[in-house]
């Protein structure tokens, strides 16, 4: 069994069923898997991890996502905003501490007012870093102009994640209305790319209903789209969510954190000098599952820089770490991890994704 496995691992193309097949490894098959994704991504990545200080700035958001705990409906929480100082100095911070880069992350907005305040921000950005600092934004769906407004003036990286590549499983997870297409988020994906971003997706592992064939399909998604960079990790039900209720049809919390391994790990085979995300809610699950998401594939972390007083209300799942902590402790606490990865962390460099400049089609 492991003989075939190891076939699996070193075949040049991988199909459906060999995908599905690895992301439902355990045991000692599963370390023939982490180990040969470890050696893709020395080769061809190295071993040094990118930092992305992550600016949670504002959980307001007119969007209605079924599994999310900042959606608009949600009367539990508590909405703020934090000021465009607070979140200039955050970038500030990032810069002086050498992160190189920043996201800018919130609950999704499209109204004159957000799009303004936004490339107002992205411009003085800019200006207090002596241009330095790498921009990433993760602001949801946009209009082409809008995009195109926000990359003129500086920033160069999107993430929005497709959440599921499987049509049927988005749209049990939307809304059925206006504001939550399928087709939309897959038309965003391609305005950004053709814009010029480094265009990043990912998806959720462990949904209510998803299967290893539905998640072996986003893997040849991400594929067939030539992405720039993932981000992905488990699915973390939160109970102030209609999706809550389908909780009896998830896989156990352990087998969700497992498979996100997986996919990692098997994404980092597939798309060899992508970047990839050690995604948060890794953490969530496990004390260490950023860590171990290092070892086998993954390559930028992203330290939360959100002023501490906001974080606890931006909880799109339950159990979210670093809730309590400063920009200095997460700082701390970060490096220290990637040590114990034994992962080096490019401190000052951009980091960007290599496929990026490697891609033959524009
Ligand atoms: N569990 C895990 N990830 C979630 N996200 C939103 N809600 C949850 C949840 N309950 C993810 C979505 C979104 C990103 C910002 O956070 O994938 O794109
Ligand atoms: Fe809003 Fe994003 Fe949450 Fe959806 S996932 S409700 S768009 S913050
Ligand atoms: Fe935030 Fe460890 S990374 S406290």
């Amino acid at each position: 069994m492991a003989n075939d496995i190891q076939n699996i691992i070193n075949k040049t193309e991988l199909n459906l069923q060999d995908l599905s097949q690895l992301l439902n490894l355990e045991g000692e098959e599963q370390k023939l898997l982490f180990r040969k994704a470890e050696e893709v991504q020395l080769k061809y990545v190295g071993n040094k991890v990118y930092y992305r200080g992550l600016i949670e700035f504002s959980n307001v958001c007119s969007k209605n996502c079924y599994y999310c705990g900042i959606r608009k409906d949600n009367k539990n929480v508590e909405r703020y905003n934090i000021s465009d100082d607070d979140i200039v100095n955050a970038a500030v911070f990032a810069w002086k501490n050498r992160y190189a880069s920043i996201v800018i992350q919130g609950g999704e907005r499209s109204d004159n007012h957000f799009v303004n305040r936004i490339d107002h921000l992205i411009k003085r950005i800019k200006e207090a870093t002596n241009a330095e600092i790498g921009i990433t934004l993760s602001l949801g769906e946009q209009t082409k102009e809008t995009y195109q407004k926000w990359f003129n003036s500086g920033a160069h990286r999107y993430l929005l994640r497709i959440e599921s590549s499987t049509k049927e499983l988005y749209e049990q997870i939307h809304p059925k209305d206006e504001l939550h297409h399928f087709n939309t988020r897959l038309n965003c994906l391609h305005l950004l790319r053709k814009i010029g971003y480094q265009t990043g997706t990912g998806v959720m592992i462990g949904l209510p209903g998803q299967t290893f064939d539905d998640l072996a399909r986003d893997l040849l998604f991400m594929k067939e789209f030539d992405i720039d960079m993932c981000g992905m990790g488990p699915y973390i039900e939160h109970k102030d969510t209609p999706l809550y209720k389908e909780r009896h049809k998830l896989w156990h919390i352990g087998k969700r954190f497992n498979t996100a391994l997986n996919m990692i790990a098997v994404l980092r085979i597939l798309m060899k000098d992508i970047n990839i995300a050690a995604a948060t809610a890794l953490q969530a699950i496990d004390p260490m599952g950023r860590e171990k998401a290092l070892k086998h594939g993954a390559n930028v972390i992203m330290p939360n820089i959100t002023p501490t007083l906001n974080r606890k209300n931006y909880q799109l799942y339950e159990n979210k770490p670093c809730i309590d902590e400063g920009a200095e402790d997460c700082g701390n606490c970060m490096n220290m991890r990637i040590e114990l990865a034994n992962r080096e962390v490019g401190l000052g460099q951009w980091g960007d994704s290599k496929h990026y400049f490697n891609r033959t089609n524009p």
